[in-house]
């Protein structure tokens, strides 16, 4: 029985419990509806041109072949695209952006890869065929900057300090001049792709006489998209709906509207029709977003016993040259462990690739890879166990803001993780376990990412013929949130989840957050809750009104289960006090907001990952053989999918380990490896058998599903542990990520 409490979500039924996803019928058979299958009545097909420098002018378009080819529309570019006006690009206000240059703004070329012309033809073949014959001439300029990690940006003086970006408490210098035992190292990660495996999409449609948008778009937040797109196009926001039904994966670079959409909104308003651009791998990955390189020096400073009294954390970042994205890398730091004296920093240096942008446990993940390979490099000059160097150093409060945690427990993951994978049974001497040809390495991280919410809303409908409706504009990029927001439903009313409808990502829905941050869970359902008692209070009062089935009982004393409502005698189901009273349905609304507990606890989640890395050294061969890890989530509402996003960040760990890396060209910063073929990423055969152990700690503190959200934190702290299993095998400390085998076969060269 549910009455409707916190308690009820202390024991509860269905939240917790494995489900299956609602949606899994849909996108198996094919009806699922991405937004590059979508079409419409009348619809136009636009394809990019892209710019093949990187640093320069365009000087000419010649477009007249292009033209005259067959079903060609019309081309786009700087002469003839509409003027629009730019989005205030405010996080506060909703209308963020990933890049804030507009398509087409000037003939300046900033990035290999930035549009400079639009094809619009009647099918995707013509687009594509046309845009291969429109010939862009350049004036192309020397001294293009490649990357951060080019060779020619070593020093950490360089690029744009943020002062608001960073943090000081204590005494730092002073305190690390005067530590016992140092590490003082520099460590640098590649630019990454997100290579999500649907490709930025849009379908712009004008309705109305042009005074209406309608926009299909693979987006992980459509009210951000289409708040933007207000601005950008001068209409009220009630004249722009955004949809995003379903989402092949994100992993950030879907957060935020990027130029193509506006190319496709501004060509279709020009041409009167409807437009779909889908963009193809290449462009995806040239202006579409990526995780940038880093540069970061950690010092560390410790007593003997392997005290921290000194930690300084100085990261540089790309940006670009038409925006300023900002990847914090030392965002975590300040709160992972005790330490009185510590320090913060961040720059950005502009270069000319495509905006970079948030990228799964963006900054806090490059910045956990310096920290937790510094510590394992502290933990050897102690000598001391690096699980108990974690431990020494554990944060029982929140360091950097001194208020209690909700609820931690970091401790509990080590200890168990530590346990299920054997640590126990590891030699620490370099290179001293071996099987056969192999050297087995053990390398084990802490990880961590904080917990947020945003404010949300929520509509739910009971409705006569028994079904329930639930309705929220959040997104479900992949991760399960239709089911979750079902299983919300049928917790709190006894429904079977079958009964039960989600309609999710339209800007026409309740306000609901951006499919990020790992904040959608924590964020929406308790909005999807208060809806559903909402209804459940509007039942009851109709219920119970005159000529209701319960006329006369007090509202208050009827419970809720299984679908019906009970006085303790009798019992009608929720349809059935509908029908008494010829009702549809009844409504309920619900919402929101994170409030006065930010003021009393600090909100993260930790874990631990332990791994196995197998090293050939007669062929140079790495791989990882074994992970095993704990999650300190609070609870997971469904543990199948919950895991899932664990198993999955894991694998991209491993890509950012070992594999994958953007490579810019350091004569003229072009993307040389701007496909699926040349840009690696781990295979089924380059992953093992994965362990992962979700705690449940139901963090109540935070909300009262004690949920903190699960879609980032596996990625943190896996490409740490597999540098340090990789020192543990070979006595080499990899500070360079990917560790490829390129880098393997330099070192057993000069070895
Ligand atoms: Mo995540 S980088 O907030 O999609």
């Amino acid at each position: 029985m549910n009455d409707l409490n916190q308690s009820t979500l202390d024991h509860p039924q269905v939240v917790g419990q494995r489900t299956p996803r609602i949606d899994g019928e849909f996108k198996l058979t094919g009806r699922a509806g991405y937004t590059g299958e979508l079409s419409v009545e009348g619809m136009l097909y636009g394809y990019p041109v892209a710019a093949t420098i990187a640093h320069g002018t365009l000087e000419r378009l010649d477009l007249d072949e292009a033209l005259a080819m067959p079903g060609v529309v019309d081309i786009f570019h700087h002469a003839n695209f509409p003027r629009l006006h730019r989005s205030p690009n405010s996080m506060g206000h909703g209308d963020q952006v990933s890049e804030v240059r507009l398509p087409f703004e000037d003939e300046r070329i900033y990035y290999h890869g930035q549009y400079v012309a639009l094809v619009v033809a009647e099918s995707f073949a013509q687009a594509r065929a046309a845009a291969q014959r429109v010939v862009a001439r350049y004036r192309q300029e020397t001294g293009a900057i490649s990357s951060l990690l080019d060779g020619a940006h070593d020093s950490h003086t360089e690029g744009e300090l943020l002062e608001d970006a960073g943090t000081t408490r204590g005494d730092p210098e002073a305190a690390f001049d005067r530590a016992a035992v140092k590490v003082d190292a520099v460590y640098h990660i590649a630019a990454e792709s997100h290579l999500q495996m649907e490709m930025h999409a849009t379908l712009a449609e004008w309705r109305d006489g042009g005074s209406r948008l309608v926009v299909h778009e693979s987006s992980q937040g459509v009210f951000y998209q289409r708040n933007a797109m207000a601005r950008i196009f001068d209409l009220a926001q009630e004249n722009i709906e955004v949809i995003s039904h379903y989402i092949g994966s994100g992993f950030g670079n879907k957060l935020f509207m990027w130029p193509h959409a506006v190319a496709a909104a501004g060509a279709a308003r020009e041409l009167g029709r409807p437009l779909k651009l889908v963009l193809p791998r290449a462009q995806d990955m040239t202006g579409g977003g990526n995780r940038p390189a880093s540069r970061q020096r950690l010092r560390l400073g410790a007593d003997r016993d392997g005290r921290l009294s000194a930690v300084i954390h100085d990261s540089t970042t790309e940006t670009s040259l038409v925006d300023r994205y900002v990847d914090a890398c030392g965002s975590a730091t300040p709160s992972f462990y005790a330490c009185d004296n510590l320090a913060v920093s961040q720059r950005i240096l502009a270069l000319n690739h495509g905006t970079p942008c948030p990228m799964r446990a963006p900054g806090e993940v490059s910045g956990i890879f310096a920290l937790e390979t510094a510590m394992d490099e502290l933990a050897v000059a102690l000598q001391m166990d690096p699980v108990e160097l974690r431990l020494r150093n554990y944060a029982h409060e929140d360091p950097e803001s001194g208020l209690p945690w909700s609820s931690k427990q970091l401790d509990k993951c080590l200890h168990s993780a530590a346990e299920r994978f054997g640590w126990a049974q590891r030699d620490p001497g370099i290179g001293a376990m071996r099987d056969g040809d192999e050297i087995i390495g053990y390398g084990m991280a802490a990880c961590t990412w904080f917990a947020g919410r945003q404010p949300c809303q929520a509509r739910v409908e009971l409705r006569a013929d028994g079904t329930l409706f639930a309705a929220c504009g959040t997104q479900d990029i992949g991760t399960g949130t239709y089911t979750i927001v079902a299983q919300t439903v049928a917790e709190l009313t006894g429904v079977a989840v079958a009964d039960i409808e989600v309609k999710l990502g339209e800007t026409s829905l309740p306000t609901g957050p951006l499919s990020g941050g790992s904040m959608a869970t924590a964020t929406t359902l308790p909005a999807v809750a208060a809806a559903v008692r909402d209804a459940l209070s509007a039942l009851k009062e109709v219920a119970t009104g005159h000529g209701g089935v319960f006329a006369g009982v007090d509202a208050d004393s009827l419970t809720v289960a299984e679908g019906a409502l009970s006085d303790g005698e009798r019992s009608y189901r929720f349809a059935e006090v509908l029908e008494a009273m010829r009702l549809s349905s009844v409504n309920g609304q619900g919402s929101s907001a994170p409030g006065e507990e930010k003021k009393q606890y600090s909100f993260r989640s930790f874990g631990a990952h332990f791994v196995e890395m197998r090293v050939d050294p007669g062929i140079s061969r790495v791989r990882v053989s074994r992970v095993v890890s704990s999650m300190d989530i609070g609870r997971a509402i469904n543990p199948p999918t919950a895991r899932n996003q664990v198993e999955g960040g894991i694998v991209m760990g491993i890509g950012m380990g070992l594999f994958e890396k953007l490579d810019y060209d350091p004569r003229d910063a072009r993307l040389i490896n701007a496909n699926v073929a040349d840009y690696i990423v781990p295979v089924h055969a380059d992953i093992p058998e994965i362990d992962v152990e979700l705690l449940d700690y139901p963090d109540f503190k935070f909300n009262e599903f004690g949920a903190r959200g699960v879609g980032e934190i596996g990625l943190t702290g896996i490409a740490p542990a597999i540098s340090n299993a990789l020192y543990h095998a070979t006595g080499k400390r990899y500070r360079d990520l990917p560790v490829t085998i390129e880098a393997l076969l330099a070192d057993h060269a000069s070895a």
